[in-house]
């Protein structure tokens, strides 16, 4: 198979997982690149369930050799779980994971920042994950107070390094939020169990994938969130903090997007998200609720209930022009079934001007007023249907409009969460 990346181009939980899960089958190398453990991803294999924060989707395929890029933020105590979750399941990452020494260092302490600024801001938050991603993405940046793997390698350095970082976070915790004091005993020795569990996953992984590609293997990029949700052109403030549309891939593991030949974006057959920020076609009333339930829209990470809206063309073309998207794999179909109508925004409506170009901007976007295109919806369920042809005629239809309206073939189409229940039309 070629080299391929997957990611959302919605507000995340697109179903990015169980794509990747799929396309693992054929591939000799799956990577995450950016976010931390606020992704969660679902894999459901015949009746079991996986949920993955931070270890990519392909890492249930025994063969696949999974890396943990650069750009990634990692909670080791939650990648720990992780690791053995899947080997009580006889799953082994011995010999196959592979952690970036240059990828920075979720701990403790940047939960405590997160929660401690989503609280002091009110009904201004954000609504994060607090899972310590801004906290340490922000630390990151400032380059002087940061964690990365590579510091697991000398523990000595690392408590030398605590010590200063403690210092510094607690004038700001105490001057900010006046909290008591985080210590470095409380956060060393965790320190220790990190490297000595982690330590031998711990390499330099751009020689590693530059090694693979020179080799001709197949190498499949997990994006995490979904592309609206990108620091720098999704809908900021109310987005995450690293670039989570295909963007990032390249700064995320050091590999340029021309060794790429495919760009496939996954979005649902409807439109989710989570957390506070404007969502042009939300459906704030009892479809958005049917929508809910039916697809079981509460998040895989905080169990928080998904805010549903229609299909929206404007959000999916503006992820697909900035991420060099070919083509499309569609989720969800058969949540649809059972609605008279169903609606898909064409355009938006922003004062007296309509505009089918995506304006990021949030107070723009709070601004928008969705114009519709209505089709008529179908009540037959999807869930084992196998072939295109043997979809009903209007959900034939419905697929043949969102295709129309992105320009882009739908490769993919979900019928039903399991790795089976998806119609491959490529
Ligand atoms: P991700 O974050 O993009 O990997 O998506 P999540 O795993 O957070 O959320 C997607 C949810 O939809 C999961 O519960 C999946 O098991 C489920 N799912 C994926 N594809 C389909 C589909 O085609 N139909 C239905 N009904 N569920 C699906
Ligand atoms: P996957 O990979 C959906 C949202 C949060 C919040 C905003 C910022 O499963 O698609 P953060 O904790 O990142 O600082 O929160 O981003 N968010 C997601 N929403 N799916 C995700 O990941 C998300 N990761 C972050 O709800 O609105
Ligand atoms: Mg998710």
């Amino acid at each position: 198979m070629m080299n391929c990346c997957v990611v959302g181009l919605q507000w995340g939980d697109e179903g990015k997982g169980k794509v990747v899960d799929i396309l693992a089958a054929k591939s000799d190398v799956v990577v995450r690149y950016g976010g931390g453990a606020n992704a969660g991803h679902s894999v459901v294999i015949g009746d079991e369930k996986f949920a993955l924060h931070l270890l990519p989707s392909g890492s249930i395929r025994p063969g696949t050799a999974c890396v943990i890029g650069n750009g990634v933020v990692v909670d080791p105590a939650v990648l720990l779980e992780e690791i053995a979750m899947l080997s009580e399941r006889n799953i082994s990452l011995e010999g196959r994971l592979f952690i970036s020494e240059n990828a920075h260092v979720v701990l403790d302490y940047h939960k405590l920042e997160d929660r401690l600024r989503e609280e002091s801001l009110g009904k201004d938050k954000i609504g994060t994950t607090v899972r310590g991603i801004g906290p340490c993405y922000a630390d990151k940046i400032g380059r002087s107070y940061a964690v990365r793997m590579a510091d697991f390698r000398d523990l000595a350095a690392l408590k030398a390094k605590l010590e200063k970082i403690v210092e510094y976070k607690n004038k700001i915790f105490g001057a900010l939020y006046s909290a008591p004091p985080i210590k470095v005993d409380d956060i060393f020795p965790n320190c220790r169990q990190y490297a000595e569990k982690l330590g031998s996953f711990i390499i330099d992984t751009t020689h590693y994938l530059h090694d693979a590609i020179a080799k001709k293997k197949s190498i499949l990029f997990e994006g995490a969130q979904g592309s609206l949700l990108d620091l720098d052109h999704g809908t900021f403030p109310f987005v995450t903090s690293s670039n989570a549309s295909s963007l990032g891939m390249a700064p995320g593991c050091g590999v340029p997007a021309q060794m790429v030949e495919r760009f496939i974006g996954v979005v649902k057959a409807y439109t989710t998200r989570v957390g506070a920020g404007p969502f042009p076609s939300e459906l704030d009333n009892e479809i958005g609720q049917y929508i809910r339930d039916k697809g079981h829209e509460y998040g895989t990470t905080t169990g928080r209930p998904r805010r549903c809206g229609w299909f929206d063309a404007v959000v999916a073309n503006y992820s697909i022009t900035i991420g060099g998207i070919n083509e499309i794999a569609m989720m969800h179909l058969d949540t649809l079934a059972g609605l008279k109508e169903l609606k898909i925004c064409r355009a938006y409506k922003i004062g007296d001007t309509e505009t089918t170009f995506f304006p990021s901007d949030a107070v723009r976007l709070s601004q928008a007023k969705c114009i519709y295109e209505t089709l008529p919806g179908w009540d037959d369920d999807l869930s084992a249907v196998e072939n295109f042809n043997d979809l009903p005629k209007n959900a034939q239809r419905y697929v043949a409009a969102v295709e129309e309206f992105i320009k882009r073939p739908l490769t993919m189409i979900g019928v039903g969460p399991k790795r089976t229940q998806t119609i491959v039309r490529k």
